[in-house]
C-alpha cells in the first residue's frame, strides 16, 4: 500500500479533526464518544479513502450496498446500518465517522463524539504474517496494529496532554472489534488446512489482548470486545467448500462444523484471556460481546425473526445455493438483489443485512448476549428504530 500518499491524507484529516473536535459538544449520555477498531463489520467508510488511494475495486463501494438506509454506497458492507450505527444512535451519538475521509465529506462529519478506525478486510495479525503464508488481501492491507497507530497519531489533535487524553479515553466506549474474522476467512477460501487455521487462533487472540491492554494503559475504562461470528455459516465459506462430505455439516443449520468449531475456539480463548485481564484491572469494565450465539439464534430459528427459511442464502449475489458466486459478487455484473432485504439475514455471503444487524444490536446491547450485560451498565432500553434518539432520553 502506498503509505506516503496515505500519511499525506492523514495530515489533512488531522487538521480538520482538530477544528471539529474543539467546536463539538458532548451529549448527556453514558459515554461521550466511541472509538472503534475492526474490520468490515464496523467500517463506516475508511475503505472509501483507502480504495481511492490504492485504486482498489471494493464491493462495499458499489451499488446496491447502502440501498436501504443511506441510499448510496458509503463503504459499509451491508444494505444499511451496522451494529456500530445502532449503538451510536442508542447512545445519542452521531454515526461514528471514519478516521480517513475525503475533504468533501467534512461538512457532514462531526468528530467530537468518536472516531472509527475499522477498515473493510482488516486483519488482527500484520499483513506480513499472512503474506508469508501465501494469503494476499485483495481489499486492504490494514492490521489492528495500523489502526492503533492511527489512534495514537490522532490523540494530540483531540486532547491537550496526557491527563486530558486519559480522561477523554476514560469517558469513551472502546469497541475493540470484531477483528480476526478476516485472518480466518481469507485463508479458508484459499483452502488452508484446518490445523493451520487453528494454529493462528492463539496469535490472533494475543494481538487483540495486547491491543486491549494498551488501551487500558492509555486510560480506557469501558471496552466492548466482540468474539467472532459463526464462520462456517457464511455463504462465501460454504460455497468455497461446497464439496465437503455430508458429515461435515451441522444437520440442524447446514453450517460447516469445523469452521464453527474454529470460531468457538477463538471465542473461548478470547474469553479466558479477558477474564485474566479483568483480574489484573478490576476497575476497568471489559465487556465480552457474544456475536457467535447472537447470530446462531437467528440461524437456528429464522422464522422467529421474520427471515426466510433458507437463512444461509444471501439477499445479494450471483446465484448458487447460497446466492454467493465469487465470480459475480454483490455489486458486480450478473449479481441480483432480493426484493425485500428485511427477509434475509445475510446480505452478500459474508456480511449481514441491516435487519439482521438490528436484531443483533438488540440481542447484544439491550439483551443477554454481552457479559457483563451492556444495558445494565448503560440503560438504553428506550431505543427505537430510526435516527436521532437524543441523549437526554437515556438518562
Ligand atoms: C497487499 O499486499 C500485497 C503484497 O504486497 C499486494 O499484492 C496487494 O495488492 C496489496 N493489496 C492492497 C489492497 O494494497
Ligand atoms: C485544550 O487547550 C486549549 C487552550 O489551551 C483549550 O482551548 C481547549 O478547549 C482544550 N481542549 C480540551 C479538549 O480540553
Ligand atoms: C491539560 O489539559 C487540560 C485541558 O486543556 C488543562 O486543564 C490542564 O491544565 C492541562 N494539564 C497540564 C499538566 O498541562
Ligand atoms: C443429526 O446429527 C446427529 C449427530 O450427528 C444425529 O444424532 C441426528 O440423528 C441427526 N439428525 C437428523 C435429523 O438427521
Amino acid at each position: 500500500m502506498a503509505f506516503s500518499t496515505f500519511s499525506l491524507s492523514i495530515t489533512i484529516f488531522l487538521m480538520i479533526l482538530q477544528v471539529l473536535w474543539n467546536t463539538s459538544m458532548y451529549v448527556n449520555g453514558c459515554y461521550t464518544s466511541i472509538f472503534s477498531f475492526g474490520d468490515s463489520l464496523a467500517d463506516t467508510g475508511n475503505i472509501k479513502q483507502i480504495a481511492s488511494i490504492t485504486h482498489t475495486d471494493v464491493e462495499a463501494l458499489r451499488w446496491p450496498y447502502g440501498e436501504t438506509f443511506f441510499h448510496q454506497p458509503t463503504g459499509r458492507a451491508s444494505n444499511g446500518r451496522l451494529l456500530i450505527d445502532f449503538l451510536a444512535e442508542s447512545l445519542g451519538l452521531p454515526l461514528i465517522p471514519p478516521f480517513l475521509h475525503d475533504k468533501e465529506d467534512d461538512k457532514v462529519v462531526e468528530f467530537g463524539q468518536g472516531v472509527n478506525y475499522a477498515v473493510v478486510a482488516a486483519t488482527a495479525l500484520d499483513t506480513s504474517f499472512h503474506e508469508a503464508r501465501g494469503t494476499v488481501n485483495a481489499a486492504a492491507n490494514v492490521s489492528l496494529g495500523d489502526q492503533l497507530r492511527w489512534f495514537k497519531q490522532s490523540l494530540p489533535f483531540i486532547c491537550n496532554n496526557t491527563s486530558d487524553c486519559r480522561n477523554l479515553i476514560g469517558r469513551s466506549l472502546i469497541l475493540m472489534g470484531e477483528i480476526g474474522g478476516t485472518d480466518y476467512n481469507n485463508p479458508i477460501v484459499g483452502n488452508k488446512p484446518i490445523d493451520e487455521l487453528n494454529s493462528y487462533v492463539p496469535l490472533v487472540i494475543d494481538t487483540i489482548i495486547s491491543a486491549v491492554n494498551e488501551l487500558i494503559n492509555m486510560g480506557a475504562q469501558t471496552l466492548v470486545v466482540p468474539g467472532t461470528f459463526p464462520i462456517g455459516c457464511s455463504g462465501m465459506i460454504l460455497t468455497s467448500h461446497f464439496f465437503e462430505k455430508e458429515e461435515e455439516y451441522d444437520n440442524r443449520t447446514g453450517c460447516l462444523i469445523k469452521f464453527n468449531t474454529l470460531a468457538e475456539y477463538h471465542n473461548e480463548l478470547l474469553q479466558s484471556k479477558l477474564n485474566h485481564l479483568r483480574e489484573i484491572h478490576p476497575n476497568v469494565i471489559i465487556i465480552y460481546a457474544d456475536y457467535y450465539n447472537a447470530a446462531m439464534q437467528i440461524i437456528r430459528s429464522p422464522d422467529k425473526f421474520g427471515f426466510i427459511e433458507m437463512v444461509l442464502k444471501s439477499c445479494c449475489g450471483g446465484g448458487g445455493p447460497y446466492n454467493y458466486n465469487p465470480l459475480a459478487k454483490c455489486g458486480y455484473e450478473f449479481a441480483t438483489t432480493c426484493v425485500d432485504p428485511n427477509m434475509y439475514a445475510y446480505w452478500d455471503g459474508i456480511h449481514f443485512t441491516e435487519a439482521a444487524y438490528l436484531i443483533l444490536f438488540k440481542s447484544l446491547f439491550q439483551g443477554p448476549y454481552t457479559t457483563p450485560q451492556f444495558n445494565l451498565l448503560c440503560p438504553s432500553s428506550t431505543f427505537k428504530d430510526g435516527v436521532g434518539l437524543s441523549g437526554s432520553q437515556l438518562q
